[in-house]
């Protein structure tokens, strides 16, 4: 008996034929609360839409609102391995150096020299290349310079289409992330890498040659106005080539960035401005 009473509550209960109410409420108590729900979720979409319009109103596409001013920028080294930046290859067995010329290869094509002719400027060098803007009238797009493949001479892969490679005698291509802004380098003198062995191996790393010549990144790169205002820029390049390192044996190397107002490696980030590597060639 009292199951059938409870029973029978339960189905009052979804469905009221008495006062017609479903679930306990009458259809239009129903509708007042999908109503508001409705009326409060457009509002509640509104909001965002509005406060999402008005943030990016704020926003300039050529140039970033709040940027990380890192001093030191960081460095990185072509070719480069899957997991590692050390560059262990034997020289008798192509198939170990042989990805390194293909990343090579990879990474210039941009810097073709017919492709930099097409995109970019002969720039003056040794001076700053500035297109500021002038108040609100944007000096947009902005021009970049040429840095021509050729210009790393022994490392362009032009002549040498090995790189050095396969007589041990390695090109490795460094360049420096890009800061927006920045202005490396002072009165005039342009930021250069050096790369040295670590102590222990100091006299193991033999005579090196950077290209270009004393491995100067020009001034005339920058500054850099970002990928939006400056589409076709190409970041410059220094070689540095290996002429006389010792074989089988591990030599650590480290390249750095001179400049007069890069301080390196500031306490935030010890490896900005610097990039470390370890460099092995086996004879056989
Ligand atoms: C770039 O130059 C190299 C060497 O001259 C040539 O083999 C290659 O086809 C060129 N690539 C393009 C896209 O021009
Ligand atoms: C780059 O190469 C092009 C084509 O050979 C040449 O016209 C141009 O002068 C070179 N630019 C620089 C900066 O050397
Ligand atoms: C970028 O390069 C293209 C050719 O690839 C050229 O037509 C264009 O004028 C260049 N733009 C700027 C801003 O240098
Ligand atoms: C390039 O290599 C050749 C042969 O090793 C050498 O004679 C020449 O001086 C090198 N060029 C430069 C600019 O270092
Ligand atoms: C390289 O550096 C030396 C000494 O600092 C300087 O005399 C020479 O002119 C520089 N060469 C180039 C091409 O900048
Ligand atoms: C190459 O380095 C070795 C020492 O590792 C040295 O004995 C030799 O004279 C160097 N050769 C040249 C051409 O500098």
């Amino acid at each position: 008996m009292a199951k059938a009473g409870e029973k029978g509550g339960w189905k009052e209960f979804v469905w009221n034929p008495r006062t017609r109410e479903f679930l306990g409420r009458t259809a239009s108590s129903w509708g007042l609360i999908l109503l508001f729900y409705l009326v409060f979720y457009i509002f509640l979409a509104g909001l965002f839409a509005l406060t999402m319009y008005v943030m990016l109103q704020t926003l300039d596409d050529h140039k970033p609102t709040w940027q990380d001013r890192l001093a030191t920028p960081g460095m990185v080294i072509r070719p480069k391995g899957s997991e590692t930046i050390d560059i262990v290859y034997s020289i008798q067995k192509t198939e170990t150096w042989d990805t390194y010329i293909q990343i090579l290869d990879k990474f210039l094509l941009p810097y073709n020299d017919s492709i930099q002719a097409q995109k970019n400027d002969e720039c003056t060098p040794d001076q700053y290349f500035v297109q500021e803007d002038s108040g609100d009238v944007r000096n947009n797009p902005k021009r970049s310079c040429q840095f021509n493949r050729s210009s790393l001479y022994n490392c362009s892969g032009l002549d040498n289409s090995r790189y050095g490679y396969e007589d041990g005698k390695p090109c490795i291509i460094i360049k420096m992330n890009r800061v927006i802004g920045l202005r490396p380098g002072n009165n005039g003198q342009a930021p250069y890498v050096t790369c040295g062995a670590k102590r222990e191996d100091s006299n193991k790393i033999g005579e090196l040659v950077y290209y270009p010549p004393n491995g100067t990144f020009n001034l005339m790169y920058y500054p850099y106005y970002g990928k939006k205002a400056q589409v076709n820029y190409s970041q410059p390049l220094v070689a540095v080539k290996f002429l006389n390192i010792t074989f089988n044996e591990d030599v650590n190397i480290e390249c750095k960035i001179n400049a007069n107002n890069i301080p390196a490696g500031s306490e935030r980030d010890k490896f900005a401005g610097r990039v470390s590597f370890k460099l092995r060639i086996n004879s056989n």
